[in-house]
């Protein structure tokens, strides 16, 4: 089996847009090749985990959207705006007497899932399960690592799994979210409960592991670039503007994969049905035959609108409005709220392995306390 990785803006929208010749089967899969018995049996006491809403494609993909798209309009993600602010005030005043964290374990991790899990109305105690979940999830859909922690992320799943069933069967008391009614529209969006279970863990997973990353990479991009954090603090630069940039430059999803239906030729390439290929967002977002200067940061407004880090065609991210308030909000709040906002120690930075989440594992910041609130810890 051949692997062709597409790296030129025009072929990564080529074969975006044609899902006919280049099925999402398997898109967030980097490796190939048969599962370990320990865990085939445990997820085997679970459901499968496919087709979801990034791995299907055609009328069944189109279902399956139809049901959530309701949910990420303008309206309803701008109506958010109010609980991501006093979320993202809440966290920081945890540890803004400290004078230094990590960002990522503090603010980029609890942020974007408390959102999820008020969307979908699960419980706001249990986000760290969906966090330790979701890791499981992630590291055993990319592939690699040994049996015995595959076998520790298949339990995770099967953790998720039950609950997220659970939650659909029997709503409880946080039955306003999503969850609930799409429970309750059965009937209409013609799901069935796993379908609506794999769809939930899907928005779960993809709702939050992109948006961490985005945060920890603008913040480094940002404190990286003092004259252009300048001109963003003075309003000569709008937070869109910015978010935008910190998407192209360091695109959180660098890339997931497609299977070949039928024989096709791609960039003087032939390629055979079976083959793979990674459509490449974050080269094509660096690709300068279709951006100027693209490996420089500069969060100045770009004129044309090539940026790739959400995809394009009929699996283009179906949050990313959502994405964009919760970046728009949560990076310029941390520099309003902590003066002399800086990066701590070069050791104190980690980075995450998976190429569908680069970013930031570990990221410590430092700012000045005022003595005052100091003396009143
Ligand atoms: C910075 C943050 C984000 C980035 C960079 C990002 C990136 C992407 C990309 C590249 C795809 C396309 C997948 C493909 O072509 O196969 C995608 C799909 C998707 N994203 Fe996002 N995403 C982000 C945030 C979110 C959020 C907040 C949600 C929550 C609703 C979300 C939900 C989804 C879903 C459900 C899909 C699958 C859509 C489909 O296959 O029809 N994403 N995302």
């Amino acid at each position: 089996m051949n692997v062709a990785v597409v790296t030129r803006h025009e072929d990564v929208v080529h074969v975006a847009h044609d899902p006919e010749t280049y099925s999402s089967e398997s898109a967030v899969k980097a490796t190939a090749g048969p599962e370990a018995d320990e865990v085939k049996q445990i997820l085997a006491e679970g459901w499968s985990l496919t087709p979801n809403l990034t791995e299907s494609d055609g009328e069944e993909h189109t279902r399956l959207r139809l049901a959530v798209n309701r949910v990420f309009t303008p309206r309803r993600v701008a109506e958010l705006e109010p609980f991501i602010r006093a979320t993202g005030e809440e966290l920081i005043g945890r540890f803004a007497a400290a004078g230094s964290t990590d960002i990522i374990e503090n603010y980029a991790w609890p942020l974007p899932l408390s959102v999820m899990a008020r969307i979908l109305g699960v419980p706001a105690g249990d986000v760290p399960l969906l966090r330790q979940w979701s890791h499981g999830w992630l590291k055993l859909s990319v592939g690699g690592g040994d049996v015995a922690e595959r076998v520790e992320c298949a339990r995770d799943v099967l953790a998720m799994q039950n609950y997220v069933m659970a939650m659909l069967r029997e709503p409880g008391p946080g039955g306003d979210g999503l969850i609930a009614s799409l429970a309750a529209d059965h009937a209409e969006n013609g799901l069935d409960d796993v379908e609506l279970m794999r769809i939930v863990m899907n928005l779960i997973i993809a709702g939050h592991v992109t948006v961490t990353r985005s945060i920890g990479n603008g913040l480094v991009s940002l404190l990286d670039h003092p004259a252009q954090l300048a001109a963003l603090r003075e309003g000569e630069i709008p937070p869109e503007a910015m978010v935008e940039e910190i998407l192209r430059f360091e695109s959180p999803v660098q890339g997931l994969f497609r299977t070949v239906t039928t024989e096709t030729e791609l960039a003087g390439s032939r390629l055979r049905p079976g083959d793979r290929v990674m459509v490449h967002f974050g080269a094509a977002n660096r690709d300068e035959r279709a951006l100027t200067d693209p490996g420089t940061f500069d969060i100045r407004p770009r004129g044309r609108r090539t940026m790739l880090a959400f995809g394009r065609g009929i699996h283009t991210c179906l949050g990313a409005g959502l994405a964009r308030l919760q970046l728009r909000i949560a990076i310029p709040l941390l520099f309003d709220r902590l003066p002399g906002l800086r990066l701590g120690p070069a050791d104190s930075r980690r980075r995450e392995r998976l190429v569908i989440a680069r970013g930031f594992d570990e990221l410590n910041l430092q700012w000045d306390v005022p003595q005052a609130q100091e003396a009143t810890q």
